[in-house]
């Protein structure tokens, strides 16, 4: 018999209850449970970063979360960062100033850029160079994310 738990989350301000086997992972849940397959799975093993999703607003690798851990939180997935067909001013960076190739990577690297450009608004390139280490991408050679998020930086500090 499945050891199945009846868990509730709320995803990008969505609620839902989903019965989640308990060794399912938070990314396995938001992925086939939920539908949210913005979120990427690459090492699954809390290396490459590519399943960042935000728990309660903090940055977390859903593939070393059990989904019945994540019961009663708060999650936000890379579905939630478009208003409709506008995409976010990250998305925009990210596409602008190539951040993205193949963009296997990049849901990671936009949930994790959100929650750090949101906890330090006044980051500099170093300190952004050093927050997006965390991830890793394949393609870009981190040039191009570096640029975004510094943009990103600046024209939110303008705006402030
Ligand atoms: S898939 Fe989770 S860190 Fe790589
Ligand atoms: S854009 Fe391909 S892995 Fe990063």
């Amino acid at each position: 018999m499945k050891d199945q738990h009846l868990i509730s989350l709320t995803v990008n301000g969505e609620p839902h209850e989903v019965l989640a086997e308990s060794r399912r992972t938070l990314a396995d849940v938001l992925r086939h449970d939920l539908g949210y397959t913005g979120t990427h799975l690459g090492c699954e093993h809390g290396i490459c970063g590519a399943c960042t999703v935000l728990v309660d607003g903090v940055p977390a690798r859903s593939c070393l979360m059990f989904g019945v851990q994540a019961d009663g939180a708060e999650i936000g997935t890379v579905e939630g960062l478009a208003d409709g067909d506008r995409l976010s001013d990250l998305q925009e960076a990210f596409s602008r100033r190539h951040g993205l190739q193949c963009g296997f990577c990049t849901p990671g690297f936009l949930m994790l850029a959100e929650a750090f450009l949101a906890e330090n608004p006044g980051a500099t390139r170093e300190e952004i160079r050093e927050a997006v280490s965390a991830n890793l991408c394949r393609c870009t050679g981190y040039q191009g994310i570096v640029e975004a998020v510094t943009e990103v930086a600046e024209s939110r500090r303008e705006r402030a």
